[in-house]
């Protein structure tokens, strides 16, 4: 069996790792460097070591490339491209469009073609299929089957092997050949009704979290304008052994998914009449969150940030991993910008992002913590500036939500 996994980044690039044990994989990623960069045997994401990497490659279990006619030979197909939002907020399937245009103008032979990117119901059997066919020359009866991606960067108790996959085929034939791929690496699976469930499935998973996460962030607010800690009264409401589930404040949500997969849900649900206004709230909260932190800053600060030296600790939009994408950071540092303050930031595993490098943890008037890695020491943290804000909650001794 040879399978193709298009797109080598957090999901495509995780499934190659597994799936390379028990097949030859052909990681196909239009990124020249990161092409470049994986037969090299160095790995770009967090959970995938370049030492792996290179043992498969020099077992001839993995290569990585951009060249579509290497995916000619394959079984299987995985398509595992970002989905983002459009500028207008909308669901922007351009990446799989070329994904689909890839596959459909180089896999000539019938094969198994499982999307992972997270989209909306109806993108497998409406999109994804009649675009394949509109690419190929001939038609083609290729299976297609959908699994999104339920991957936690960083995360290590759960992995592709104990985190349940969902998965369900557009045919019978589908969903069998489906369970056999994953059956290899994953130890439980769980076929439902059609592919439009599964997809739903996995933008209602990130939408509960996208909500709650709001919630909390709204009652942060209402616990500081009450004079109570947020945190010893989540934790109080969460010696309830039933029926609660703890969520924590933060400067706002970031990373590919949470930020951006209720905004699909909320897009078809407009589409077809009903009502998503949950999700269209919990995203104002959520971005007006970082605009709430700056307040409490400058109200802690003679409300003047004017000159001030603020130095943003962690921009990464969660602990342990480089990934920047949708950060609550970067709407912190504009905030504070605008407010006049002169915003430096430290992130050492980040490093560089937008043209600037990660500053020393030393020497600012402020120091607001984003985003608290492992690596990042308290104490360092606590001495870098005479008042420290931390919206993490992992900081003893600093002001916080
Ligand atoms: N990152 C996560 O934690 C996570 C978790 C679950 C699901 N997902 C979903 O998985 C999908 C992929 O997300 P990701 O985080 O892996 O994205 P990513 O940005 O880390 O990786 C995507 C890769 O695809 C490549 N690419 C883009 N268009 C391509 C094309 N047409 N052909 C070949 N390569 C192409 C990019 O160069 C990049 O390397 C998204 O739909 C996302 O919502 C992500």
């Amino acid at each position: 069996m040879k399978i193709a996994i298009i797109g080598q980044g957090y999901v495509g690039l995780t499934i190659s790792g597994y799936a390379s044990e028990h097949f030859d994989v052909v990681g196909f990623d239009s990124n020249e460097k990161v092409v470049k960069n994986l037969n090299s045997g160095i790995s770009h994401i967090e959970g995938i070591n370049s030492s792996l990497i290179s043992e498969r490659l020099s077992a001839g279990r993995y290569r990585a490339t951009n060249k579509g006619s290497d995916i000619k030979d394959c079984n299987v197909v995985v398509i595992a491209v970002p989905t983002p939002l459009t500028k207008d907020r909308k669901p922007d399937l351009k990446f799989i469009d070329s994904a689909c245009q890839t596959i459909g103008e180089n896999v000539t032979n019938p094969v198994l073609v499982i999307n992972e990117s997270t989209s909306f119901p109806g993108t497998l059997r409406n999109f994804i299929k009649p675009t394949i066919e509109k690419y190929s020359a001939n038609r083609i009866n290729h299976l297609y089957a959908i699994s999104p991606e339920r991957v936690d960067p960083g995360r290590t108790d759960f992995n592709q092997k104990n985190t349940p996959r969902l998965f369900s085929g557009l045919t019978s034939e589908a969903s069998r050949m489906t369970r056999d791929f994953y059956s290899k690496f994953c130890n439980t699976l769980i076929e439902v009704s059609s592919p439009e469930v599964a997809e739903a499935a996995k933008l209602f998973e990130n939408t509960f979290r996208q909500v709650n996460i709001a919630l909390v962030n709204e009652f942060a607010q209402i616990a500081h304008s009450l004079g109570i800690s947020v945190y010893e009264t989540l934790d109080a409401a969460n010696t309830k052994p039933y029926g609660f589930m703890k969520f924590t404040p933060s400067a706002g949500v970031g990373g590919h998914c949470i930020p951006v997969d209720p905004t699909y849900l909320a897009a078809v649900a407009e589409e077809h009449g009903a009502p998503a206004t949950f999700i269209r709230r919990a995203n104002e909260v959520n971005l007006q969150m970082s605009e709430y932190v700056v307040r409490r800053i400058a109200e802690d600060n003679d409300g003047d940030l004017q000159g001030k030296n603020v130095l943003v600790v962690g921009v990464a939009y969660k602990p342990n991993v480089a990934d920047v994408r949708e950060t609550a950071a970067e709407l912190v540092i504009n905030h504070l910008r605008h407010q006049g303050a002169v915003v430096t930031w430290h992130d050492e595993i980040v490093g560089s992002w937008k043209g600037e490098s990660s500053s020393p943890l030393i020497g600012a008037d402020i120091t607001v913590v984003v985003t608290k890695h492992d690596s990042a020491d308290e104490k360092k943290i606590l001495a870098s500036a005479p008042y420290v804000f931390d919206t993490t909650g992992k900081i003893t001794g600093a002001k916080g939500l």
